[in-house]
């Protein structure tokens, strides 16, 4: 029986949606620049977008941790004996079934915990690896990992993962908060795997991030949808053109979304009426790129010391082992 195995709990506050997707698109569509947060990028059909990214060929990150985790699964599961995986942002789970091969080669592994913000992904990836894997507990949680991290009584030790180069939509703000309130919700024999796209020559980022079939920029317009189905707003996505920049001093891509002319936008549920000139962005995204030493730095600053750091052959992306100091 899956049924019995797969528990989602859905710890999203009943008026979250009213409450945090108002106030973000309150006060970042006035802000200057304009700014939405990228979670609100992934309803169903924003996860499903996401998922045919990582098959295009030109986002090589998902690829690249794919080969790093190929490689290095039975080490981390020996070097950790994890008797939960507790996932960050697990989406598909999809390269996630490398370590949960490895941990059940191991014979430590009792639980899985995926949590996301999404939780048609969580059913759907959750129900898939319940049948897959016989005897493994699923326990996924609906939650915004910005504000809670829903770690408590899982079975250790626990090893947690966060792929995909997620840490880099944060930026040096978020991510000095997130160290922190994670390296003290772990216990000394928890581990950290922390998946980071590198820095690398900007034709090869910005590609990966305006791909040739148009399916990134459908993504990006799709917080646009969400904006207009949750607050009753009257976007029109044919209205923007979708733009990736490399901000050379910041070393990131931002994803923006440009006016192809000037318009006014009306978001009833937020009281807001959007004057937008031609050639306007809103920034819909960050993905910060990393290097070793100032990653390194930054995770010890936060409380983590770094053990392994493996990268793919072509040294694009790394993978971190490191532990609550
Ligand atoms: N880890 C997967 C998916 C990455 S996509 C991979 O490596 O391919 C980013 C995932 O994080 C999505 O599934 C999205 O729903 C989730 N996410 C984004 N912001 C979040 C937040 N604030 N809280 C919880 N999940 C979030
Ligand atoms: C989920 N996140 C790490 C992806 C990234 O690369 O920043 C989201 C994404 N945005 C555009 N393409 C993929």
């Amino acid at each position: 029986m899956t049924a019995s195995r797969f528990t989602l709990d859905d710890r999203l506050p009943a008026d979250y949606l009213t409450d945090a997707l108002h106030t973000d698109v309150r006060e970042g569509l006035r802000a200057a620049p304009r700014t939405l947060p990228p979670k609100w990028f992934y309803d169903k059909r924003g996860s499903d977008l996401f998922e045919q990214i990582t098959r295009l060929p030109e986002y090589y990150p998902t690829r690249a941790e794919q080969e790093i985790l190929g490689r290095r699964a039975a080490e981390i599961a020996a070097l950790t004996r994890a008797a939960t995986l507790v996932e960050l942002g697990s989406g598909s789970s999809r390269k996630t079934r490398l370590l949960l091969d490895a941990l059940t080669a191991g014979g430590t592994l009792r639980r899985y915990a995926p949590l996301d913000v999404s939780g048609a992904a969580l059913s759907e990836a959750g129900e898939a690896i319940c049948r897959d894997y016989p005897g493994l507990e699923v326990a996924a949680t609906v939650a915004d990992f910005e504000h809670d991290l829903a770690l408590s009584d899982e079975p250790g030790p626990r090893l947690l993962a966060f792929l995909g180069s997620t840490i880099g939509n944060f930026d040096p703000d978020q991510r000095r908060a997130f160290y922190r309130t994670l390296s003290l919700a772990l216990s000394s024999d928890d581990v950290l795997l922390l998946g980071a796209d590198l820095v690398k020559d900007p034709e090869t980022l910005v590609r990966a991030y305006d791909d040739a079939a148009g399916v990134t920029a459908e993504f990006n317009k799709n917080v646009l949808h969400v904006i207009n189905r949750e607050l009753g707003a009257d976007f029109d996505p044919d209205a923007f053109d979708h733009v990736a920049v490399w901000n050379t001093e910041e070393e990131r891509i931002e994803m923006r979304l440009r006016a192809r002319r000037a318009q006014t936008v009306k978001i009833p549920d937020v009281d807001l009426s959007l004057d937008l000139a031609q050639g306007e962005d809103m920034r819909t995204e960050i993905s910060c790129k990393f290097r070793r030493e100032s990653l390194t730095a930054e995770l010890k600053e936060g409380g983590f010391t770094v053990r392994h750091w493996w990268t793919d052959a072509a040294g694009r992306f790394a993978l971190l082992m490191a532990v609550p100091s």
